[in-house]
């Protein structure tokens, strides 16, 4: 057969990124991953990171096993397919929803599988895509059109937690939607949040090249959160994971409004909230967490918003490049910082 079937032999090696509990980068040299029963082995073509990927660099972050090849938003081909594969065949583009699951909790049954007391995010819990192949689990791949491009391929896996945010706000029709941040999470909430009926929206960052980003993918309506002081919001989204955001949108929501958490705080972070009006203006707090059973919904999603979509990815960086594209992040001129391989 083809080369790509001695992948399988065992003794083959590639590159990947790893870092380690000490919160160093390096490229090692390992084994190709063997597949196991249901697995099939992605050449991974593009793939993003995210503050998800920084928390494991720089802090650790719940569930990590280190050593740890880090990259879960990404697409590929599949190179090679395990025993008991069925539905997708080597040469096939994939995007992939990197949390493997159990299937059998009672949380995976309830359509939660983000909740599962089992979950094994790929490039968190086992290795991830900053490598020249990964193993995944073949369910986790949705085979899409290679022209969309690699890149937008490779952010289906955030849009998918921006369609669960969205979906977790409940109907957006003539209501007044605040996103709080313009971030990636935020601009594809934002643009997710129009297909799903918002008529009224406003996105809110203070950084005015973000803002700017926003108009340019037709987020018309951006402003300084600073200028925000006295509004009302029916919906608001906490899409950047700062503790100003925060404490801001708690002033914001109005009566029956709803606030979704889909920012990500520390660990044992609290802050006070006022009970009173929760009660007397029947106010909503609701978390939204990764992206549910809603990577599906995400690549049928993502040919409508292929455009706006190309113009959040910034210049991508070669995977090898890996700490250099992180230190990019900082800069914040872009909005995604994705890596490419040759
Ligand atoms: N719930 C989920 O499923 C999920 C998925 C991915 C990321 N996240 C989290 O969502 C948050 C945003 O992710 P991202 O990738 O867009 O991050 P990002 O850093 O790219 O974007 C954050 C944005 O928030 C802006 N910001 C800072 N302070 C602000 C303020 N006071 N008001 C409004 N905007 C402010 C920043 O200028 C920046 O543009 C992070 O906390 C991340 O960990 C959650
Ligand atoms: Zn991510
Ligand atoms: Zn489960």
């Amino acid at each position: 057969m083809t080369d790509l079937h001695k992948l399988f032999d065992g003794d083959k090696t590639m590159r990947a990124i790893r870092i380690t509990q000490e919160h160093a980068v390096d490229v090692i040299e390992t084994r190709v991953p063997a597949l196991g029963a249901g697995e099939i082995l992605v050449k991974p073509r593009a793939c993003g990171i995210c503050g998800t990927d920084l928390h494991i660099l720089r802090h650790g972050f719940p569930g990590t096993c280190y050593p740890v090849t880090p990259g879960h938003e990404f697409a590929g081909h599949v190179v090679a397919t395990g025993a008991g594969t069925k539905g997708v065949r080597e040469g096939d583009f994939v995007a992939v929803d990197p949390n493997v699951v159990c299937g059998t909790c009672r949380w995976c049954k309830a359509g939660r599988p983000n909740l599962c007391i089992h979950l094994t995010p790929i490039g968190v819990g086992r290795a991830g895509a900053a490598a020249e192949y990964v193993a995944i689990p073949e369910k986790n791949a949705f085979v899409v059109r290679e022209q969309i491009g690699a890149g937008v391929a490779a952010l289906i896996e955030p849009l998918a937690c921006a369609v669960h945010a969205v979906e977790s706000a409940g109907p957006l029709r003539d209501r007044r939607v605040l996103v709080l941040g313009g971030g990636t999470m935020g601009m594809l909430i934002a643009l997710a949040s129009v297909r799903y009926g918002a008529n009224d929206l406003t996105l809110a960052d203070p950084v005015a090249a973000k803002r700017s980003i926003a108009n340019s993918v037709g987020i018309a309506n951006a402003v300084d959160p600073a200028t925000l002081n006295g509004d009302k919001f029916d919906v608001v989204f906490e899409a950047a994971g700062a503790v100003p955001a925060l404490k801001q949108a708690l002033t914001l929501v109005e009566k029956t409004g709803t606030l979704v958490q889909v920012g990500v705080h520390d660990e044992d972070f609290t802050i006070p909230i006022n009970p009173f009006k929760v009660y007397e203006q029947e106010i909503t707090i609701v978390g939204s967490n990764s992206l549910a059973d809603r990577f599906g919904a995400a690549v049928d999603l993502m040919p409508d918003l292929k455009d706006q979509a190309e113009k959040l990815i910034g210049e991508p960086f070669k995977i090898w490049d890996f700490a250099a594209a992180v230190e990019s992040m900082a800069e914040g001129r872009t909005i995604k910082t994705q890596l490419v391989f040759d």
